[in-house]
């Protein structure tokens, strides 16, 4: 017998409905959890509010915008992550962030269930049940969309039935979904790839063709974190918050991607990431001044394992961790200055400084002041050469 039920609410139609669904279901009392990850829109308080009315025996709601930013956020920058070389995992970040606010709640008030308002279609279903089968591994879970027909039609049929104070009439043709670090967006007309994206999708960010003058920022790493905006000192959410505004009004951060989900459907997505991804490009550019070139190579690799397995709903997972101690490791170095000019939809890195450079001045240049003994590149190259000579020479011996 389920007695609580611990219910990731949103405040929108489909939790709403879920919490009134859940306690006739199953007969247990719905704690309603709500986590701003900076998703904007409504206060906590009106969210709280309605979470009580629609029937919930009790409701938290926590702002975990400064925990997302450093604690989930930070690392996907270290890895540079972009899933499939574009999506930087927005959605995927602040969910195992509210497994564990879920996880921590059920713990604290010994609900034996957690509830989450996902259908069986998406990533994000694998990324609530993975991490609390991590985390709470004694905690059953219900998704009443996936798992007892909670469909839209009785959602809101539901809702007026009970009276609920939703409005289900100003909902958006779209499914968004919403945090500090970027917005996610599909459905609607973007269901048919072949259109483009009516300009109502866009939430983040301005018309990139708007024609605003350029504008030139920099940014200063300290391995590998952000720590400053034009000299002056931020925290990883008053950064990424910054950023979102300043590159979000010169259109930065627009993706229009088809992609691979886990459940093995591709979809369309719009995404928008102004802040995260002016921070990527300045972020991948110090490393490549700061950061070895084998050392490099090898990251790019375990940036994509990474991304994967965040993306797949694997953050607590042993390998996500392993690399992140090596992903931290590599990022020792990363520290100075990047400054980027932004404009147009793009932000373009126009200058490089750090105290822990590699890139050597005396070995690059071909003007005087030249250190670099070229006579060593002729035996270098003999030998860096050999195995491909010697069995090019071989080949054709057998050829002939
Ligand atoms: N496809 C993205 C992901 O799996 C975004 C999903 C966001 N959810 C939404 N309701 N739009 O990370």
């Amino acid at each position: 017998m389920t007695e609580k039920v611990v219910l990731a609410y949103s405040g929108g139609l489909d939790t709403s409905v879920a919490i009134g669904w859940i306690a006739e279901q199953t007969g247990a009392e719905v704690i309603a959890l709500a986590v701003d990850v900076g998703q904007g829109g409504e206060d906590l308080e009106t969210i709280r509010t309605r979470a009580l009315a629609c029937g919930a025996a009790a409701a938290e709601v926590v702002d975990a915008r400064d925990e997302f930013a450093a604690d989930y956020c930070m690392p996907a920058l270290l890895a540079n992550a972009r899933y499939m070389e574009r999506y930087p995992l927005v959605s995927a970040l602040s969910r195992p962030l509210i497994v564990r606010h879920l996880a921590r709640v059920a713990l604290e008030t010994g609900a034996d269930m957690v509830a989450h308002g996902c259908t069986g279609k998406g990533n994000d279903q694998v990324r609530f049940e993975a991490g609390l089968a991590a985390l709470a591994p004694d905690v059953r879970v219900t998704a009443p969309v996936r798992d007892s027909g909670m469909t839209r039609d009785k959602a809101i049929a539901f809702a007026a039935e009970k009276g609920l104070p939703i409005n289900v009439t100003s909902r958006s043709p779209y499914s968004i979904d919403q945090n500090v670090w970027g917005r996610s967006c599909e459905t609607g007309h973007l269901e048919d790839i072949w259109n483009a994206p009516q300009p109502d999708v866009y939430g983040y960010t301005s018309d990139p063709a708007a024609g605003l003058p350029a504008e030139e920022i920099t940014i200063s790493f300290a391995s590998g974190l952000p720590v400053a905006l034009n000299g002056q000192p931020r925290t990883p959410l008053e950064m990424i918050t910054d950023l979102n505004r300043i590159a979000g009004a010169h259109g930065i951060g627009r993706i229009d991607m088809v992609e691979d989900r886990l459940v093995g459907i591709k979809s369309r997505e719009i995404y928008e990431a102004p802040g995260a991804m002016v921070l990527i490009t300045a972020h991948s550019e110090l490393e490549s001044v700061c950061v070895e070139r084998d050392l490099a190579r090898f990251k790019r690799l375990a940036e994509q394992r990474w991304t994967e397995l965040v993306y797949d709903g694997l953050w607590f997972s042993p390998l996500k961790q392993a690399l992140d101690a090596f992903v931290s490791q590599a990022s020792r170095h990363v520290t100075g200055d990047i400054r980027l000019t932004l404009q147009g939809g793009r932000a373009v890195v126009t200058g490089r400084r750090s105290p822990a450079a590699l890139y050597d001045y005396s070995l690059a240049t071909y003007d005087s002041g030249d250190s670099f003994d070229q006579q060593l590149a002729k035996g270098f190259i003999e030998l860096f050469g050999l195995p491909a000579k010697i069995s090019a020479d071989r080949d054709r011996k057998l050829a002939g």
